[in-house]
């Protein structure tokens, strides 16, 4: 917020916000002050010497409240910050409540988040752990920045494991079996069944037949199928509450089976759809890509027909101003190519798809969901995470109330935080006991954290903030916490400018770092009035930030841990 402030009173003399936004730096030392801007970078295009430049800016700077003083040396200008003015603007932010760090930068703007896009038929496994919570994450990032946003799963609904599926259960149970069982059931049916199609290929005729019923609308094979969609979504939905993850449209690869002919017949038109061995591809060699299959030889159409015919059915809908796919990186030439025929189709919104790629999570003990059937399942992990989590606490803090409530809470936010902490792309290792350090990059360690603030808060009861000592604020790591509270923001829009969730995890681990350094050396509940009020005060902020911090990210913050 300082960044912003600052770039907005030194947009004079030939620069822009975002020149100065750009060049603001936070000094290595605190003596060279709290933000300085090096000049050398104006020098060109402002025809200066840089300290002539920070001569010119210094002035403008006597507008804004919180800046004491600045000096010039050399080609910078080091801004100094007067302390209790700044420690005074927390008092705003309180103000604010749970929405601090929220703003209407986005209003009128629309955003498409296609993201968890779970497969039916298949329990949740640990391989869409990131998807749902970094989607949900940017989910409620630009939310919170006031964006319309559309969360879309794009089930995958569609396809042969549907035959496979309906011969499995003839074969080996039956419709009324299924239903009464859960999706552990149905994948079992599954596993069976690609054992024993290895010995009788045969099999797979009749899952393509069956299939083919299916799409034709046959009305024995579309029962089948709703039961096999039921079945999994009852299970998944279990897992998004838990999450906090909600969806607004649940439009999936089945959706589009009568919207696919109309992108066709676009593609036909352009004369973009050529023949190759029967099946019809659109080329893209000139991208230096293998081509993109769409209709398969027996007219078959494929994954990404439908996402041609999403990616219209979602502009038409929505009018988005975004379409963001979060998706594995395994799939960036999936992405690449699509995104190529939608461009050469003039799709009127080409230019705004965006994949939002993530790396891979395997397990410590080097497992890692893939087809050969060691999979994890991630509501055992959840659940292992919750028993994890209980124990600790029952070390803890034997006597608290509500334990097994507060086990869900850290035990699902440590895994959901473990996603979140790293850049996108970066592929993680998942311990169980690195997530649930209580003292580690974690979020049990921010929500043991509120919950301290929350036990001061109890502790000091109502406090008075027009009567507050801030120099009880302003020393040294008082005055690193009272800045970092009102950073928030930053990091928010940071986030969802680079759509990086992590850093609002980043964040609330600083500022529970912070907080908890200046509460090692300071006692918030003391007797002198006007000191207790102005800590209570902080430690209410940080609280606030903190919860709704952590609430971004799908993280609830427990009052006692
Ligand atoms: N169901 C797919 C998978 O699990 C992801 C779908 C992503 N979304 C899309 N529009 N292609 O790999």
């Amino acid at each position: 917020m300082f960044e912003l402030e600052l770039s907005k009173a030194l947009a004079v003399e030939g620069l822009s916000e975002n020149d100065v936004l750009e060049a603001l730096e936070k000094p290595k030392e605190a003596k060279l002050g709290d933000m300085c801007l090096p000049c050398f970078k104006f020098a060109r295009s402002l025809r200066l010497a840089p300290p002539a430049i920070a001569a010119k800016l210094q002035p403008y700077l006597a507008k804004l409240d919180f800046v004491d003083r600045a000096e010039i040396v050399g080609g910078y200008l080091n801004i100094f910050f007067n302390r209790a003015k700044v420690a005074d603007m927390l008092g705003e932010n309180f103000a604010l409540g749970n929405d601090a760090g929220r703003s209407d930068e986005g209003k009128g703007k629309t955003i498409c988040i296609d993201f968890s896009s779970v497969n039916i038929a298949k329990p949740f496994h640990i391989g869409h752990l990131s998807t749902t919570v970094i989607g949900g994450a940017l989910y409620r990032i630009f939310e919170h920045l006031g964006y319309n946003v559309v969360g879309i799963n794009h089930l995958g609904d569609w396809g042969t494991q549907f035959g496979k599926l309906i011969v499995a259960t003839r074969k080996w149970s039956s419709l009324e079996e299924v239903k009464g069982n859960d999706e552990y059931y149905l994948n079992s049916l599954y596993v069976r069944y690609h054992k024993e199609a290895e010995e009788h290929p045969e099999m797979d005729d009749e899952a393509r037949a069956w299939f083919k019923r299916i799409e034709d609308g046959d009305a024995e094979a579309v029962a089948y199928f709703d039961v096999f969609k039921d079945v999994t979504m009852k299970a998944v939905s279990k897992i998004y509450d838990r999450l906090k993850i909600k969806f607004d449209s649940y439009a999936g690869e089945s959706f589009y089976n009568d919207k696919m002919d109309a992108c066709l017949d676009i593609l036909r038109e352009k004369n973009l759809l050529v023949e190759s061995e029967g099946a019809q591809v659109v080329n893209l060699e000139n991208y230096n890509m293998p081509p993109c299959l769409l209709v398969k030889a027996d007219g078959a159409t494929l994954y990404a027909t439908r996402d041609i015919a999403a990616a219209y059915y979602r502009k038409k809908t929505y009018d988005f101003d975004k379409c963001l796919y979060v998706v594995a990186y395994q799939q960036n030439l999936h992405f690449k190519q699509l995104f190529q025929v939608l461009k050469l189709m003039d799709f009127a919104g080409a230019e705004d798809m965006e994949h939002i790629a993530f790396g891979m999570v395997s397990m410590e003990d080097g497992a890692m969901s893939t087809r050969s059937g060691r999979v994890i399942w991630l509501q055992d992990v959840l659940d292992k995470a919750v028993d994890k989590a209980l124990a600790i606490i029952e070390e803890k803090n034997p006597n608290s109330a509500d334990k097994q409530a507060t086990a869900e809470s850290v035990g699902v936010g440590a895994v959901v935080f473990s996603a979140l902490w790293n850049n996108r792309i970066k592929d993680i290792v998942f311990s169980f006991d690195k997530v649930l350090n209580f003292d580690g990059e974690t979020a049990p360690y921010v929500q043991y954290t509120y919950a301290r603030c929350a036990s001061a808060l109890r502790k000091g009861g109502a406090y008075d903030i027009n009567n507050m000592d801030f120099s009880a604020i302003t020393d040294d790591d008082g005055y690193e916490l009272v800045k970092c509270a009102l950073a928030f923001g930053d990091s928010v829009r940071q986030a969802a400018k680079l759509r990086e969730p992590c850093y609002v995890a980043r964040y609330v681990v600083d500022l529970a770092e912070k907080f908890n350094r200046f509460y090692k050396d300071h006692r918030i509940v003391v007797d002198d009035e006007r000191v207790r009020n102005a800590r209570l005060h902080l430690t209410d902020c940080v609280a606030k930030t903190i919860k709704t911090g952590l609430g971004l990210l799908g993280i609830s913050a427990p009052e006692v841990m």
